[in-house]
């Protein structure tokens, strides 16, 4: 087993919280049981104030969709899909402060010839990170423009060298109900836990394929999928698994959350596609948080030209 362990870059607590902050935490402790707010609200707050201080990254600007439309932070980071803590959108921004995004360590397992353990400092201190401008489609019907900090995926498996025998990639989310509320329900939860995905091998090294650790700019927001997550731009939003703890290179095709919890109408694949409607509603178009017009929804949300040749002879209403 080889374990990557030395960690020369380190986050403090200091970097991304500032002193107001600090102060209101004391304060809020001295509030005790006499406390006229009450503490939940507090916690949010500190939570939003959180949210807002997090820590800067270091990375190369590339192209990568320099002529599109960002959405602002606020908009990406304050509606969101994380049922970890509940299924309501505007919740993941004021509950995840429960989340504890350091230390993190993500197990790279299976057809490997070099499984290993990636320490989350040890990505941010020794891989290149890189900012990625892409569109990102939600199933729902929704869409954003992101600026992602992170690393592609292809460079994070190759060190693991996958064996021939790595036909399909498997994501696993933490389990960890004191971190993941909705966790805590077991089998009353919203979503069978831990939360799953996984992509074909040609689809986990295609190089759009990208590893979060960041977004405008500073490390993710806890609701975003704080410290690592997956952005795969040309599927729909539910295959960017968030917070991950184990990658696992696997002979037969992962059985994913969502097809787990409804088959006849999420896919394994979930490649965008304005031709093929989900059973419920058309796909034909979208809006973009914050636009109050629909757009027309692009083929593989635009990024055919890089990863059309990978389904040219599969029929995308079967392999939805
Ligand atoms: N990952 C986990 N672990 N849990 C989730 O609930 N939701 C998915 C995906 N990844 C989800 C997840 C869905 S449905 C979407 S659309 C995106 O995360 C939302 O990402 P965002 O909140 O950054 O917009």
């Amino acid at each position: 087993m080889n374990i990557l362990k030395q960690k020369n870059w380190k986050i403090s607590e200091n970097e991304v919280t500032d002193e107001s902050l600090f102060e209101q935490r004391r304060d809020f402790l001295k509030l005790g049981a006499a406390a006229l707010v009450s503490s939940s609200v507090v916690a949010e707050k500190l939570a939003a104030v959180e949210s807002t201080k997090r820590a800067s990254l270091q990375f190369t600007k590339t192209s990568f969709g320099k002529d599109l439309e960002l959405n602002s932070f606020d908009q990406a980071s304050t509606y969101n899909n994380f049922y970890e803590f509940s299924l309501n959108k505007e919740d993941p921004a004021k509950l995840a402060h429960t989340l504890k995004p350091n230390p993190w360590e993500i197990e790279i397992s299976g057809e490997v010839e070099r499984p290993m353990y990636i320490d989350l400092q040890d990505i941010l201190a020794s891989y290149p990170l890189e900012e990625r401008i892409y569109r990102f489609r939600c199933v729902e019907g929704w869409s954003m423009v992101v600026p992602w900090i992170g690393v592609t995926l292809a460079h994070i498996l190759k060190k693991a060298k996958p064996t021939s025998k790595a036909k399909y990639v498997q994501f696993i989310t933490e389990l960890d109900p004191e971190m993941f509320p909705d966790q805590k329900r077991g089998i009353f939860g919203n979503v069978p836990y831990p939360y799953v995905e996984g992509l074909r091998i040609d689809e986990a090294m295609n190089d759009l394929t990208f590893m979060a650790v960041g977004m405008y700019g500073k490390v993710l927001p806890n609701q975003n999928g704080a410290p690592i997550r997956l952005v795969v731009p040309w599927k729909y939003g539910f295959k960017s698994i968030k917070s991950i703890v184990s990658i696992e290179l696997v002979e037969e095709e992962p059985l994913n959350t969502w097809q787990q919890i409804n088959p006849k109408e999420y896919g394994f694949y979930a490649n965008v596609n304005p031709e093929v409607d989900h059973p419920r509603w058309s796909q034909a178009k979208e809006r973009k948080l914050g636009s109050f017009f629909k757009a027309k929804t692009l083929m593989f949300n635009g990024y055919e030209k890089d990863v059309g040749h990978m389904y040219k002879y599969m029929d995308l209403r079967k392999f939805y």
